[in-house]
């Protein structure tokens, strides 16, 4: 079974996507986080993430796998490396070139195939799993996203101001909303939450619910 989590940066994805995936005893594939090593490589060679011959050239070199929850990049563990504001930036910027596009929904087709998976990102529902028996989208208001993502900071030791933190999520959701390709928004047949007004228990608590209804259904049909 594929559950699908798309939703904008903050709300709450992540959590639900981790703890989904630990209750269900499901794989679990952070997508975001494959934009994210993209960007790190890009950034740590000097490649401009505006020029899109470079960086999807790049971004097919690149061996990008998954232990339990952390990304690797050729092996080497990247998951703290990847979470620091530029990255974020510069992981936006990549995610608009359609060529970097093809070649992360190539490996995360190629990474399901015969196992139960919670996928999270932006496309998954839409984009890269539409037959998906189980699709979620999450949302929660800018405000409540941009203290949330202060919060997350906050404990990794970096100090960013509110406003700033507001201005930079504004700005990920215009591109990611906006671009040509797969912009981020809800499959027909997903499944809304917004999260503003709920603890993260309680949104896992809803998605939880949602999918053993759905593996109910699929045994009954
Ligand atoms: O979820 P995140 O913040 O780690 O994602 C990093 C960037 O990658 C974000 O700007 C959106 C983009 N992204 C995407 O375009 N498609 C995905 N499936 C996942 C992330």
């Amino acid at each position: 079974m594929i559950v699908t989590i798309d939703g904008p940066a903050g709300s709450g994805k992540s959590t639900a996507a981790r703890g989904l995936a630990q209750r269900l005893g499901f794989d679990y594939i952070d997508t975001g986080a494959m934009y994210r090593a993209v960007a790190h490589s890009c950034l740590a060679s000097d490649i401009d993430t505006t020029d899109r011959a470079s960086v999807t050239e790049r971004a097919a070199e690149l061996r990008i796998g998954f232990d339990g929850q952390d990304v690797l990049l050729d092996g080497v563990n990247i998951s703290a490396a990847v979470r620091s504001p530029s990255i974020s930036e510069a992981a936006s910027r990549v995610a608009q070139h359609p060529g970097v596009r093809a070649e992360m929904v190539r490996q995360q087709q190629a990474m399901v195939r015969e196992r139960d998976m919670v996928t999270e990102g932006r496309d998954q529902g839409t984009e890269v799993f539409p037959d998906a028996e189980c699709k979620f989208f999450l949302e929660a208001s800018a405000e409540v996203r941009a203290v949330r993502r202060q919060e997350e900071l906050l404990a990794r030791g970096v100090e960013v101001p509110l406003e700033e933190t507001l201005e930079q999520i504004r700005q990920r959701d215009h591109r990611d909303r906006t671009r040509e390709i797969s912009p981020l928004r809800p499959a027909d047949d997903a499944i809304v939450i917004d999260s503003s007004e709920l603890t993260a228990d309680g949104v896992l608590d809803r998605f939880e619910a949602h999918v053993r209804q759905c593996l109910e259904d699929l045994r009954g049909s």
